[in-house]
């Protein structure tokens, strides 16, 4: 029997301080994050002086805990991996150096992982089954893409934003209607108190790059129906334009994936990144994957949102292949998915 591989994984990309050990690259043994939405809502979105302040004040103890919740000390783990971009540089920073000084105090070795790697790896933990090549819609606060994984760590991009990231939209959207941060799961939530039908919402349709997004046009039209029902002193429904808000997006986000599964013809579908929990999407893109015999996998919430785990997993698979990286190792604030 072979040794079983633990990888210790940290995230702090953003405003999650976040830890985990994973087994084998598919068992989750400790996932633990330390949020720091409470401060940031303060501000309407995410401070990063301040999101760099939180990771330094929390991350010694969110990587103890990690561990100790698996049972598992340093001396145990194979390798540990640690996003290094995209996000924001300091708060990449302090993941990343944290990383390396763990990695060199104990002789762990080091491997540096791209955040969206990380979201689409979450798929792993919970589909056994689910291996390369299969197509993947990645919706986060700051990412669009529709992609191929083609081999673990391996990605052919069919499309992505133009503008703003589907998230991004989201969280507009949701600070216009006065919902506050983080806007994604509010929109959620109120938006099945209302009637998605209520206000035609505009979707994109780019001619020339028919798996590329763009949502500027949908929150512009938001941010307009607004300004007009406030001018003609009316007031606006809040639940009935959350729900045509975010069928708008979700419709498009179907579409594009429907039409990328056809055209490449691939009979898996992968969701990922923090949009990956809206549960209209969830259900809109199971129903339609179910029509068209396409295998439709999605991850928990929990592992939709940033988290330890999914990097620990992604680093598992580049572990295997045989990547290391050194001390030379750098946050990358605007690094690009395939690039290493
Ligand atoms: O993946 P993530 O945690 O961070 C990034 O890598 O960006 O994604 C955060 C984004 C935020 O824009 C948040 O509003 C959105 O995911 N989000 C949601 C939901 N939960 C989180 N958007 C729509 N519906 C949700 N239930
Ligand atoms: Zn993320």
């Amino acid at each position: 029997m072979e040794k079983d591989i633990l990888v210790l994984g940290i995230e702090s990309s953003c405003d999650e301080t976040a830890a985990s050990v994973v087994k084998n690259g598919r068992t989750v043994l400790s996932n633990v994050i330390s949020s720091q939405i409470d401060i940031h809502k303060l501000y309407g979105g995410v401070v990063p002086e301040i999101a760099s302040r939180k990771h330094i004040e929390r991350i010694n103890i969110v990587i103890e805990t990690a561990l100790s919740e698996a049972g598992a000390k340093l001396s145990d783990i194979d390798a540990i991996g640690v996003t290094y971009g995209p996000g924001l540089v300091g708060a990449l920073l302090v993941g990343v150096a944290e990383a390396k000084a763990i990695s060199y105090a104990a002789d762990i070795p080091l491997v540096g992982v791209h955040h969206i790697e990380g979201h689409v790896s979450a798929n792993y933990i919970e589909n056994p089954d689910l291996e390369p090549p299969f197509l993947c819609l990645i919706v986060s606060g700051g990412h669009t893409h529709l992609v191929i994984v083609k081999d673990y760590g391996s990605f052919e991009i069919l499309g992505r934003t133009r503008d703003d990231a589907a998230g991004e939209a989201f969280d507009k959207v949701a600070r216009a209607i006065g919902l506050g941060y983080p806007g994604g799961p509010k929109v959620d939530a109120l938006s099945k108190e209302g009637n998605p039908d209520a206000i035609p919402f505009p979707k994109a349709k780019l001619e020339d790059a028919p798996y590329d997004f763009s949502f500027s046009g949908v929150k512009s039209a938001v941010l307009n129906y607004i300004n007009k029902v406030k001018m003609s002193h009316g007031e606006v429904n809040r639940a009935d334009l959350a729900a045509s808000f975010q069928k708008s997006v979700v419709d498009t986000l179907v579409e594009k994936a429907m039409l990328a599964a056809e055209d490449h013809h691939m009979d898996r579908l992968a969701i990922a990144g923090g949009v990956a929990a809206n549960t209209t999407l969830r259900a809109a893109m199971k129903s339609a994957c179910g029509q068209r015999g396409i295998r439709f996998y999605y991850p928990s919430p929990v592992y939709c949102t940033d988290n330890g785990a999914m990097i620990a997993v992604a680093a598992y698979y580049e572990y295997k292949k045989g990547v290391r990286h050194g001390w030379d190792l750098n946050a990358v604030p605007n690094l690009r998915l395939g690039e290493r």
